[in-house]
């Protein structure tokens, strides 16, 4: 099966270190919400500031606005900008070895003294080492993602004070994940861009928000590209939402200007999930722009599975060769601006990104919107 890490490493966030004069606690990890942030939130956007108020309290930031973990895109520049505009940023550590998060934490924390997440992968081979790293950066907050948490890790991350955030498929799952210590739950539909479920945004927030949002933290990912859209969320309950595709194109992402330019050019219908050609060569689907890489993915399943009925490759090297076709194809994107052959992952949102602006800017808009959204709420006719 295509692995995260073979579409280019997903990467990480974290406690952060005491803030003077902020009312940080000094000894448990988790943020305190800055007080003049809430007034100050309160007094722009003040339907809005409700409806996030768990939310930002839990993420110990001024807006209960993430911004999700992508591979090679949230770093050190990008995390600490979305933490400095008053949002949660989140490090991908996707496949990066415990010494690299370890400066990637410690670079960025020079960058803001506001807190931030850790994203780990759960499948990660490391990854009681990068929940060690965490740890000694006091990372505040760590996403696991990818999978289901091994034994262990929740409470391995609990144990140093840090929040966990999880995702969950189903309801069952996600209830379990709470009942072992998970404090937050990030449902993410399939519009979402990246490693993709196969449930839209709008159903999954009927079916868990209902159930779940008014006991539990759970924040809203996928397809979220304007603020009306987060109205809609924190109204059916969310604590907050997370957003990906609408800030990797932002002016402090270090994207390549190619892979900025094709977000700025593509419409919705031009992310597409990835299309599994044969059952017996199972692929996790991602959705990216379409491109010759992914045309070419389609092309190479049909030759794979070919080869399969002829005989002339078995199983294993049927399935390593579709495992291996993705390798290191979101670092072409993002780094080196390959936006042809490489993996351009964005999310259907990106028909909203139409040019570069600062984080501080997509913020102000999002959350401009969002409060207009709800001052017009019962104002019929
Ligand atoms: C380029 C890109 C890379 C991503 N990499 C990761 C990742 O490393 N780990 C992860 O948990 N999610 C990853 N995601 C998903 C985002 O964290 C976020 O949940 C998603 O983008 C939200 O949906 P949206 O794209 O519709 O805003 C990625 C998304 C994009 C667009």
């Amino acid at each position: 099966m295509i692995g995260i890490a073979d579409q280019g490493s997903y990467p990480l966030p974290m406690i952060p270190a005491p803030r003077k004069g902020r009312g940080q606690a000094l000894d448990a990890g988790a943020p305190v919400q800055d007080i003049e942030d809430f007034k100050n939130t309160m007094t722009a956007y003040p339907k809005t500031a409700a409806l996030m108020a768990r939310g930002a309290e839990f993420l110990g930031s001024r807006y209960a606005i993430l911004c999700g973990a992508m591979s090679w895109v949230s770093e050190r520049n990008l995390v600490s900008a979305i933490s400095n505009a008053g949002g949660f940023g989140v490090i991908a550590c996707g496949a990066m070895s415990p010494e690299l998060l370890d400066a990637e934490i410690a670079a960025t924390r020079a960058l803001t003294d506001r807190p931030f997440g850790v994203n780990l992968i759960t499948m990660h081979p490391q990854l009681f080492d990068l929940i060690e790293v965490t740890k000694r950066h006091r990372v505040s907050h760590v996403v696991l993602a990818g999978g289901i948490p091994p034994k262990g890790s929740v409470e391995a991350i609990k144990e140093f004070g840090a929040k966990v955030l999880v995702f969950a498929p189903t309801i069952a799952l996600a209830k379990k994940l709470f009942r072992s210590g998970a404090d937050a739950l990030v449902i993410e539909g399939s519009e979402a861009g990246g490693h993709i479920g196969p449930v839209s945004t709008g159903v999954l927030a009927q079916e868990f928000l209902p159930e779940l949002a008014e006991d539990h933290i759970v924040f809203v990912a996928g397809g979220i590209g304007r603020g009306e859209a987060m109205a809609s969320y924190l109204e059916m309950g969310a604590a907050g939402v997370q957003l990906g595709t609408r800030f990797a194109a932002a002016a402090e992402s270090i994207a390549h200007p190619a892979f900025k330019k094709a977000f700025f050019r593509a419409n919705a219908r031009d992310a597409i999930a990835s299309v599994q050609v044969d059952p017996r060569l199972p692929v996790i689907p991602v959705r990216a722009l379409k491109n010759k890489g992914t045309e070419e993915f389609t092309a190479k399943q049909i030759e794979v599975a070919h080869a399969l009925d002829a005989g002339t490759l078995d199983m294993a090297a049927a399935q390593l060769e579709i495992e291996h076709f993705w390798a290191g194809a979101l670092r072409r994107a993002v780094i080196d601006g390959d936006v042809e052959r490489g993996s351009v992952m964005a999310g259907q949102s990106v028909g909203l990104v139409t040019e570069e602006l600062p984080v501080a800017t997509i913020i102000s808009n999002l959350m401009g919107e969002c409060e207009t959204a709800l001052a017009g709420r019962g104002r019929i006719g």
